[in-house]
């Protein structure tokens, strides 16, 4: 990121339409801003060094550069979408063999949602990026940017593209970002620095996956922990006072790689150009991914030992303690990882938001999913302070503490 004295250009502004009137009643009143042909040139004074988004290993450390822009956002409407398909557990045991209590007892999941038929990811994005417009009372036309957030795209090139033009975000563009189980936490900061760096007004923050069609369904290790789903935020510009994202701590750590995967595998060759030395086979005969492969009992373990962690380094930034948090909102992938965690953070279980036992681990859709709940529920109420915790492959990690409306 470019530093407060090089001055920070944003490349396109599409909310910032009327300029320096918009900016001025979203409050940018800390910044230096001038519009200058549909562009806005902004750089924060001395005055508002504050923070940025750590990435890297699990050490936090102070930010080396100031926050450029002082515009902030808040998230203003929600909405999620799950399959018809309902797998309980006790189907699960006619599949592979486990028990209803092995698995409730091990995991705090009853049963799950699966694609099937007609359905898709793309599909259900659509239906989560509706109702969170609808709640945010945004037309689909006042969208900047739509990020797609999953790792089980329809198209191996992405479908955030088709998710947005679907919505009708017609002044807007999109992309996929993908990081597993975090790749919702990647989504929310992200929506958050293009609106603080880059002008931008509403971004329609979507997390969807559908794990199901990577799963080995005879490996019960694997197989009854994973459901499929949507949710979606709405995330808009504010006044740098009214800022709703009050810290973020993210990592990750590419050895943990192999505790947790789905590699590509081309599924044989051709022999084309024939094996030489033992290195070349060419060309591959079907480009294919393999089954989700997890030691379970590694990834439990960096789980419940890294989100605390993330989470205190996110309260430290806001300026918070555990004491301040309304709402403790983790990626649900086990309700023992949510447990233990809500122990190391002195959390009471009546301030959990967890939803683990209706559909599973739904990756990147889990706390979108989980916060629409919640919300649509009367559980969540306006300026409720939640501490969103993703954790998941790659290994990535990651914590947002962040205000409700
Ligand atoms: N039903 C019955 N028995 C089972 C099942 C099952 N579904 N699965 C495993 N077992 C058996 C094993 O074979 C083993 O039997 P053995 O003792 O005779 O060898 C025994 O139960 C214990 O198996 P473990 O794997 O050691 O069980 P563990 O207590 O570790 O629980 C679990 C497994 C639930 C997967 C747990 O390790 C876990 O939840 N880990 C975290 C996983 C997670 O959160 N992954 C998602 C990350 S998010 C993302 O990015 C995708």
């Amino acid at each position: 990121m470019a530093n407060a004295t090089a001055g920070m250009v944003s490349p396109h502004v599409p909310g910032m339409r009327t300029g320096g009137r918009d900016m001025a009643r979203l409050g940018m009143v800390r910044c230096w801003c001038r519009a200058r042909r549909g562009k806005v040139m902004c750089a924060a004074p001395p005055s508002s060094v504050n923070g940025d988004v750590l990435m890297g290993n699990d050490v936090s450390k102070p930010r080396s550069l100031p926050r450029v822009v002082g515009m902030g956002s808040k998230l203003i409407g929600c909405g999620s979408a799950v399959p018809k398909f309902e797998i309980s557990n006790d189907d699960m045991a006619e599949i592979v063999e486990t028990s209803d209590e092995w698995i409730s007892v091990r995991t705090g999941i009853h049963k799950r949602r699966v694609l099937t038929g007609e359905e898709s990811v793309k599909g259900l994005a659509i239906e989560a990026g509706k109702k969170a417009l609808e709640m945010a009372h945004v037309e689909p036309d006042e969208v900047d940017l739509v990020i797609l957030c999953t790792s089980t795209p329809d198209d191996l090139f992405g479908t955030g593209a088709q998710v947005h033009t679907a919505l009708g975000c017609k002044n807007a563009w999109a992309f996929d970002a993908t990081a597993a189980c975090s790749g919702f936490l990647v989504g929310l900061i992200t929506a958050t620095r293009f609106i603080k760096g880059g002008g931008y007004k509403n971004v329609l923050v979507i997390g969807a996956d559908s794990l199901s069609r990577y799963v080995d369904w005879t490996d019960r290790g694997t197989c009854i922990l994973f459901g499929d789903g949507a949710g979606a935020v709405l995330v808009q510009a504010t006044a740098a006072e009214e800022d709703g994202f009050l810290g973020f701590d993210f990592h990750s750590d590419g050895q943990g790689y192999r505790h947790l995967n789905a590699k590509t595998s081309v599924g044989g060759t051709e022999e084309v150009i024939p094996s030489t030395n033992g290195s070349i086979n060419f060309p591959p005969k079907k480009p294919a991914f393999s089954f989700i492969q997890m030691n379970g009992k590694e990834v439990f373990r960096f789980a419940v030992s890294s989100v605390p962690r993330s989470i205190v380094a996110s309260l430290e930034e806001a300026g918070l303690t555990n004491s301040d948090i309304d709402w403790l909102l983790l990626h649900q992938a086990n309700w023992r990882i949510i447990d233990a965690v809500a122990t190391r953070l002195q959390i009471p279980s009546e301030k959990i938001i967890s939803n683990l036992a209706n559909y599973g681990n739904t990756s990147a859709a889990s706390i979108p999913l989980a916060l629409d709940e919640a919300v649509r529920g009367g559980k969540v109420k306006g300026g409720d302070i939640i501490a969103a915790s993703g954790f998941g492959a790659g290994l990535t990690w990651g914590s947002a503490i962040m205000r409700w409306q």
